[in-house]
């Protein structure tokens, strides 16, 4: 299978993995035959990229970070919160729920340590979503498994970044929902989510004072420029640290309303060209050693002229995948080659192209 940007979907492709909706339910199942209107109504519903089969990359397995049924609990627990804070039950919050959310997501994350060649479930954009603090909390776990937490420690972290965002409830919709630019007012309600935030989760017995803290602090900076307090370096508790470059990666490299995503190389970029200001330089690093920076499936153009797709993460060195070449440049080749780029320092993946 490979990964194809929906405005290059051709009629009779078929889908190789399902196309779910924000709420993790199905809209479109694998092995479904596209039609000129399946198309337009995935380019509708602002989907992004999705899998479609090929056969010369039959072999090509994508793992999904975390299952299908995990996402589902996390995303039922996250709509749950959001209800008990609405109805005003700030301090009874179902915490037990969320600690067995992310007990799960662990766990997932355990049986697969490899470095994850996906790690979002191809999805259509919405609006009002909670995908955004799963996949936050998926990055986070990633991070913090590399930098050998214990278990106990995972799940204080995991929980904080699950919530991290449960005070925007209190910031109102046409503020968030906003797509022109925010007035100074606007923008100082908007920081307030991190107090809230915490206010919220301190309310609750049951979380842990470090866990509230993701909330307080996912929008400091390592320079001292961020918000609410203006922290600097280790002022910031690392689980801040952490949830500040998971999140934004998150942020980037899903769809706004005002932007395509941006392509994970691209937001990798971003997290280091800002590494040493907004984001402590030892975590960046550890985001591109850990992370799939070309996901599995990726079509990409070569520095020698052939074209193809990542078939594999190469474990010690994600920004070297395993690459299928098919094409060199727009002719096809007789037989596929099988190249890993960590053994060919030479090459350099110098597009992404999932046509
Ligand atoms: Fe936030």
């Amino acid at each position: 299978m490979r990964l194809v940007n929906v405005n290059y979907l051709k009629e009779g492709a078929v889908l190789a993995r399902p196309v779910m909706n924000a709420m993790c339910q199905v809209l479109l199942q694998a092995g479904v035959k596209l039609t000129s209107s399946y198309i337009s109504r995935l380019q509708d519903y602002g989907c992004e990229v999705v899998f479609i089969e090929d056969e010369r990359l039959a072999d090509v397995e994508i793992q999904p970070a975390i299952s299908t049924p995990t996402r589902e609990l996390a995303h039922k627990t996250l709509k749950q919160i959001t209800g008990y804070i609405g109805t005003g039950r700030d301090n009874a919050l179902p915490i037990d729920q969320v600690r067995t959310a992310v007990e799960e997501m662990i766990e997932d994350l355990l049986n697969s340590r490899d470095i994850v060649g996906n790690l979002t479930e191809i999805q259509v954009y919405d609006e009002y979503t909670f995908q955004h603090s799963i996949n936050t909390t998926v990055l986070a776990l990633i991070l913090a498994l590399a930098a050998g937490y214990s278990e106990s420690r995972l799940l204080e972290l995991g929980m904080g970044v699950l919530m991290h965002d449960v005070g925007k409830i209190k910031v109102p919709d046409e503020i968030l929902n906003k797509t022109a630019p925010l007035t100074p007012d606007e923008f100082d309600q908007i920081k307030k989510h991190t107090i809230y935030g915490y206010e919220i989760l301190r309310k609750n017995r049951d979380f842990s004072l470090l866990s509230t803290h993701v909330a307080f602090q996912h929008q400091e900076k390592w320079d001292g420029s961020g918000y609410p307090r203006g922290l600097k370096g280790t002022e910031i508790h690392e689980y801040g640290r952490i949830t500040a470059v998971a999140d934004v990666f998150e942020a980037l490299t899903s769809r706004r309303v005002y932007r395509p995503a941006f392509q994970p190389y691209k937001a990798f970029e971003y997290l280091m060209a800002n590494s040493g200001t907004h984001f402590e330089p030892k975590i960046v690093d550890s985001f591109t050693k850990n992370v799939a920076i070309y996901p599995t499936g990726s079509g990409v153009r070569l520095s020698n002229g052939l074209r193809g797709n990542v078939v594999k993460q190469n474990q010690s060195f994600p920004s070297r995948p395993f690459v299928r070449a098919l094409y060199e440049e727009n002719s096809p080749l007789l037989a596929p080659i099988d190249l890993n780029l960590a053994e060919h320092p030479s090459l350099m993946i110098v597009k992404v192209e999932n046509e």
